[in-house]
């Protein structure tokens, strides 16, 4: 690896917390004019690392958010009809997607979440891949300037599509598995958004969230998102109700409000995840009798 691309590196740490691997792989990737897949969970931190990089980097960055209404002419482009009417399909009258953008700019092209998008917007992408360039009828063709380069994020677990990934884009990629964080580095990386130094019990937050991606009753767990959710919560309720944020009552609730919403219960499991997150707070943040008597006397239950 070039000086140049070691130094980006050591720049990017200053942005992303960890993952100094998985820098060195993309820098190389990119370096090396490679298309790349991210492969990983969500909040594993694939949109930190990429927009990080379009900040680093001299070099200009198209992002796309991939979706079922990502069209093929929503990327590639399309015609203003008020123009088409007046002056007919001029150069003048199409107007560039993302795509055509980044072809003709040199410029990287992310597109995240790439499994959702439409099955004939995935083949644009492919041929793109393939010759470089796209024909868009009645203008020509836009070929990739130098700098063109093309990096797909995606979750392996989304339920939406997966399975059409396959074949002709992995076969174009390199592809970067982004696993969780360990538990260390979650936990510097709440404390990093929570901004500033409050007291909330950031390490007991984490572990409890990577316990739900652990429980036998729970499908998916919580991403680090949930994590951060919790941390806010809990310094939240604790100046609202003028106690500390490790109060049991704030971090009770902080567990069911930042985190009912996004863990999954397996089917057929007998519980609720409100139940479960109980479980695990209960395991966390620890049951001592004089807690027990504060959370069960304001519901009447627990
Ligand atoms: N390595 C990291 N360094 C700093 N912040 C991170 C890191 N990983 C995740 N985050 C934070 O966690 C949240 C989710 O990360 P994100 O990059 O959007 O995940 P993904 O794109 O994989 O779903 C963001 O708030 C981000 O700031
Ligand atoms: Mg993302």
């Amino acid at each position: 690896m070039t000086s140049n691309a070691t130094s980006l590196v050591d720049r990017l740490q200053g942005r992303v917390i960890g993952r100094r691997s998985e820098l060195e792989q993309t820098v190389a990737a990119l370096a090396g004019r490679r298309h790349l897949l991210l492969e990983g969970p969500p909040g594993t931190g694939k949109s930190t690392m990429l927009r990080s990089l379009a900040e680093e980097l001299d070099r200009p960055f198209v992002f796309v958010e991939g979706n079922a209404e990502l069209t093929p002419a929503r990327l590639i482009g399309s015609f203003d009809p008020a123009i088409v009417l007046q002056a007919g399909y001029t150069e003048e009258a199409f107007q560039p997607g993302p795509l055509c953008e980044a072809l003709s700019s040199g410029a990287m092209l992310y597109v995240e979440e790439i499994n959702r998008i439409p099955e004939e917007t995935l083949n644009v992408l492919i041929g793109v891949m393939s010759e470089a360039a796209i024909t868009v009828p009645r203008v020509g063709q836009f070929s990739a300037e130098p700098g063109f380069a093309f990096v797909a994020a995606m979750n392996p677990f989304d339920a939406v599509g997966t399975a059409r990934i396959a074949g002709a884009i992995y076969d174009r990629v390199c592809r970067l598995e982004i696993g969780y964080q360990d538990k260390t580095t979650e936990t510097q990386i709440v404390t990093a958004a929570l901004g500033s130094v409050g007291d909330a019990p950031v390490e007991q937050i984490v572990a409890l969230c990577r316990d739900t991606r652990s429980h036998p009753d729970l499908r998916s767990g919580s991403s680090v998102r949930g994590a951060i959710d919790m941390a806010v919560m809990c310094q939240e309720l604790g100046l609202i109700r003028g106690v500390a944020p490790t109060d049991p009552l704030a971090t009770r609730d902080a567990t069911q409000c930042a985190l009912s919403g996004r863990v999954r219960v397996r089917d057929g499991a007998s519980r609720s995840a409100g139940e479960i997150l109980e479980e695990l707070w209960l395991r966390h943040f620890g049951v001592t009798d004089e807690v027990n008597d504060q959370v069960e006397e304001p519901s009447g239950k627990v």
